[in-house]
């Protein structure tokens, strides 16, 4: 595995290129989204199941961050408001 560094939400983050992005966005702060309820969701099954873990990637939005390996310079965009993982 290599350092690579991701973005998220516009942030820097340091990050081992092929591991999971959901692990690394857990970590960070175990919310993704939030519904339109308000209520926050992150990593759940960690398998690709319940896709409560959909962040927008590269401008893609509604991609499975448990199912998505890290590469250098990926951009991802949480559902949070404010942005930041929490
Ligand atoms: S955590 Fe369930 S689909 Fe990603």
């Amino acid at each position: 595995m290599s350092e690579v560094t991701i973005f998220v939400d516009g942030e820097p983050v340091p990050a081992e290129a092929g591991r999971p992005l959901g692990a690394l966005m857990h970590r960070l702060g175990p919310a993704m989204r939030r519904t339109e309820e308000g209520a926050p969701r992150g990593l759940f099954c960690g398998m690709g199941v319940c896709f409560d873990c959909l962040v927008t990637i590269d401008g893609v939005a509604d991609r499975r961050a448990c199912m998505t390996p890290i590469r250098d310079g990926m951009r991802v965009e949480t559902g949070l408001a404010g942005g930041t993982p929490s």
